[in-house]
């Protein structure tokens, strides 16, 4: 089999989907502990999205790659759950409790939903703060500032503006609850996709994948609320 027909197959797709999913577990990983730079103060969360900024092309080149992953993930992940559906309805896998070994949890079969709904809160999410007043093609002079003699934009300020409302600041909550449930299924089912488990380690992993997905939701989760209910 060439390899475009192996990545196509069902276990290919799998595999695709796995392997960008650790990617992103990564990133937002990494997302999150930048967030948390906002407890530090306004000044430090500024001067932390400064530095980023500063990378330039190499920060172009990573966004890149972020989007290449998230396409990639979205995609075979959408083919997967329309190819299960497809079998399902030939009545060769009909819907039932997977029993023991498996982890055919609540979070596997709303995969499809979690994922969604994450897919439409990235656009919301980038349009709302990366794109947002003071970010790329968007200048407005009421979010710039200056910290220790450097001007920068002021993305504290967006921030703590977003989070002032309660649809933000719930609605954030609400779809961070989500991420969790998504990582929680996500990470377990990428390491079987990778041939990387064996059967005694399942529980390990899967116990490693909930506790992973609920430290990044509840890192992330930390933010809104503490903004909203003035506690930075
Ligand atoms: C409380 C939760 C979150 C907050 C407060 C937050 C905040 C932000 C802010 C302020 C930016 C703009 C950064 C900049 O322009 O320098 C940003 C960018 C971004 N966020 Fe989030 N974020 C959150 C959760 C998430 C989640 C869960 C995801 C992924 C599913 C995500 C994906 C992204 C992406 C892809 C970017 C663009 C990064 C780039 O182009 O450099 N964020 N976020």
């Amino acid at each position: 089999m060439s390899l475009k027909n192996s990545l196509s197959s069902p276990v290919g797709k799998k595999l695709i989907t796995g392997i960008t999913g650790l990617g992103l577990v990564v990133f937002v990983l990494l997302h999150m502990i930048g967030n948390l730079s906002m407890f530090s103060g306004d000044d430090a969360y500024n001067e932390y999205a400064q530095l980023l900024a500063s990378f330039g092309p190499l920060l172009y080149l990573m966004e890149a790659g972020l989007v290449v992953f998230f396409l990639f993930h979205i995609v075979n992940g959408i083919q997967i759950w329309v190819g299960s559906k497809k079998a399902r309805r030939m009545g060769y896998d009909t819907y039932r409790s997977a029993g023991k070994p498996s982890q055919q949890t609540t979070s596997s079969r709303s995969m499809i939903v979690t994922g969604l709904v994450l897919g439409v809160f990235l656009v919301i999410h980038l349009a709302s703060f990366k794109f947002g007043p003071g970010g790329p093609g968007n200048a407005d002079p009421s979010y710039v500032t200056s910290v220790a003699g450097e001007e920068m934009r002021d993305l504290a300020k967006l921030v703590h503006h977003k989070f002032a409302s309660p649809i933000y600041a719930f609605g954030y909550t609400f779809v961070m609850l989500l991420l969790v449930l998504h990582l929680r299924h996500g990470v377990w089912s990428a390491f079987q996709s990778l041939g990387a488990m064996r059967p005694s380690l399942t529980p390990i992993v899967y116990g490693l994948g909930a506790l992973l997905g609920l430290a990044i939701g509840l890192g992330f989760i930390a933010l809104p609320l503490a903004i909203y209910f003035n506690v930075i």
